[in-house]
C-alpha cells in the first residue's frame, strides 16, 4: 500500500486498544477458572483470536458482543482435547503459554503457526515443560513449530533459573506448576512483564515475587472473574514516536496500561528529552492518559534491565533515535532477533534505506540522528510492528512516494492503526 508522506501535525485523542498481553491471559484464565469471566475492552485482532479459537477447540464456550466478552470456564479438569491441530497463527505469546496450559493435560496435541511463527524458537519452553514430564517434539535442534507436546496430569514442580528474560517462558511454566502438586520455583534472568502473575492473583490464586524469584505452590483452583483490559502501551508507543517526531502535534492518548514492567518506553522518551505527561491515573487499572507534544530530542544509552520492559517497542524507538541529537546505542537486546522477524536486521535494512545512520550489532543498534528520511518499498515481512514502524517513519518523508508491502500484518495487535492515524491527520 501507499504510505501518507509529508505529514501535517498529528492532533487529537486517541482511546487505545486493549492490552495483547493481557487480552492472551484473560482468555487463558477466564478458561481455565471455574465459573463465568466477563472481559470488558478486550483486543479483538488476529493473535488474541488465534487463543480465542484455540479455547473453543478446547471445549470453552466464549461469547462475544461489542462490549463484552464472557468466557464459561472449565477449570483445569474440564478442558477437552482438540480433534484437530491448534492454529496459533502469528502469536507466540499464544503456542508458548498454551504449551504451559497443554503440559498439565493428559493429552497430545500438535500446535502449529504461520511461517514466521514456524521459525520462531520453542526449546525455550519445551526445556523446562520437559523437566516437569511433558515431551515436546519440534522441527530442527530449536523445536519449531509445528510442536507436538504430549502432557501429563502428574507434572513435577521444579526449582529453574531461565537462561532467558522471557515472560512467555515463565507463563509457560507458572501455567504448568498451576496444575503441579508441590512447590515451583522461578528466577528470572531480569524481571519482565508481570501480567500472568496479576491474573493468577486477580482469579483468586497466590503467587509470591521476591525481586527476581517468583514461587508458586499448586495445584490451585481458580474462579472466575470481572476484568477490564487496559489500553496497549505497546500501540500507544507508535503515537508517543510519532508525536514528538512531526512538528507541531500534540496528542492524547487515553486509557494506556502503565504497569511498570512495561514502561521502559516512557524513561527513555524523559531520558531523550521528549514531552510525554501522565494524566487521569487510575491506580485499580493500572492505567492513564499520555499527552505527547513534539520535542526536541537527544541520543540516549538503551541496555541492561531497561531492555524487557520495552522490547517490544524498540523498532519505533530506533525510529525516534533518528530523529535525536547524537548517537544512541541500543545493546543487551540479542531477544529483539528472536521476535515475529530479526527485529534488529529489519529495522536496520528499513531505516538505512530510508537514508538513516544504523549500524546493526549482534545485540542491538547504534543509530546516528539528524539524516533527513527519504521515501523507500518498505516490506514488513509479517511484522506488524514493522509494519507500523514503517508507516510512521513515512510521515517524515518530504518527497516522493514510499510504499508497504504486508500492511495487513498489523491487523494482528492493531487493527484500527490507519483509521486512528487518519483522525489525527484530520483533526
Ligand atoms: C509477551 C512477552 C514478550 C513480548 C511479546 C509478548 C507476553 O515476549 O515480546 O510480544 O505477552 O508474555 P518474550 O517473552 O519472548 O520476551
Amino acid at each position: 500500500m501507499k504510505l501518507t508522506t509529508d505529514s501535517k501535525p498529528l492532533r487529537g485523542c486517541l482511546t487505545m486498544p486493549g492490552d495483547k498481553s493481557i487480552s492472551h491471559r484473560a482468555i487463558i484464565f477466564g478458561a481455565i477458572a471455574e465459573g463465568t469471566t466477563e472481559i470488558e475492552g478486550l483486543l479483538k485482532s488476529h493473535d488474541v483470536n488465534a487463543t480465542i479459537s484455540s479455547f473453543r477447540k478446547m471445549g470453552v464456550l466464549i461469547e462475544e458482543t461489542d462490549q463484552k466478552v464472557i468466557v464459561h470456564g472449565q477449570g483445569f479438569s474440564g478442558l477437552k482435547r482438540p480433534q484437530e491441530p491448534l492454529d496459533m497463527g502469528n502469536s507466540g505469546t499464544s503456542i508458548r503459554l498454551l504449551c504451559g496450559l497443554i503440559a498439565g493435560q493428559d493429552w497430545t496435541v500438535t500446535l502449529k503457526g504461520d511461517a514466521s511463527l514456524s521459525k520462531r524458537p520453542m526449546d525455550r519452553v519445551a526445556i523446562p515443560l520437559e523437566l516437569m514430564g511433558a515431551e515436546i517434539s519440534g522441527q530442527g535442534p530449536v523445536k519449531q513449530p509445528p510442536i507436538t507436546i504430549k502432557g501429563q496430569s502428574h507434572l513435577k514442580a521444579i526449582t529453574y533459573h531461565l537462561p532467558v528474560a522471557s515472560a512467555q517462558v515463565k507463563s509457560a511454566i507458572l501455567l504448568a506448576a498451576l496444575q503441579t502438586k508441590g512447590q515451583t520455583k522461578l528466577v528470572e534472568k531480569a524481571i519482565t512483564r508481570n501480567h500472568t502473575e496479576e491474573m493468577i492473583r486477580v482469579f483468586g490464586g497466590q503467587v509470591h515475587q521476591l525481586g527476581k524469584e517468583i514461587t508458586i505452590q499448586g495445584p490451585q483452583p481458580l474462579k472466575g472473574q470481572k476484568i477490564k483490559v487496559a489500553g496497549d502501551i505497546s500501540s500507544a508507543a507508535f503515537w508517543l514516536v510519532a508525536g514528538l517526531i512531526i512538528p507541531g502535534s500534540d496528542i492524547r492518548l487515553e486509557n494506556v496500561g502503565i504497569n511498570e514492567t512495561r514502561t521502559g518506553i516512557l524513561e527513555v522518551i524523559k531520558n531523550m528529552g521528549g514531552q510525554v505527561t501522565i494524566e487521569n491515573y487510575d491506580s485499580k487499572n493500572q492505567s492513564a492518559h499520555l499527552r505527547v507534544t513534539y520535542s526536541e530530542l537527544r541520543a540516549t544509552e538503551i541496555s541492561g534491565t531497561l531492555i524487557p520492559r520495552l522490547i517490544d517497542e524498540l523498532p519505533i524507538i530506533a525510529l525516534l533515535a533518528t530523529q535525536a541529537k547524537g548517537q544512541t546505542v541500543i545493546k543487551d537486546a540479542a531477544e529483539l532477533r528472536l521476535k515475529e522477524t530479526d527485529r534488529i536486521a529489519v529495522v536496520a535494512d528499513i531505516l538505512k534505506k530510508m537514508g538513516a545512520k544504523v549500524e546493526e550489532k549482534a545485540d542491538g543498534m547504534i543509530i546516528t540522528g539528524g539524516q533527513e528520511l527519504v521515501a523507500c518499498q518498505a516490506d514488513a515481512q509479517m511484522d506488524h510492528r514493522i509494519g507500523m514502524m514503517a508507516a510512521i517513519a513515512a510521515l517524515l518523508v518530504k518527497k516522493g512516494t514510499m510504499t508497504l508491502k504486508g500492511a495487513e500484518a498489523i491487523a494482528t495487535s492493531y487493527p484500527n492503526f490507519f483509521a486512528d492515524l487518519e483522525r489525527l491527520q484530520d483533526d
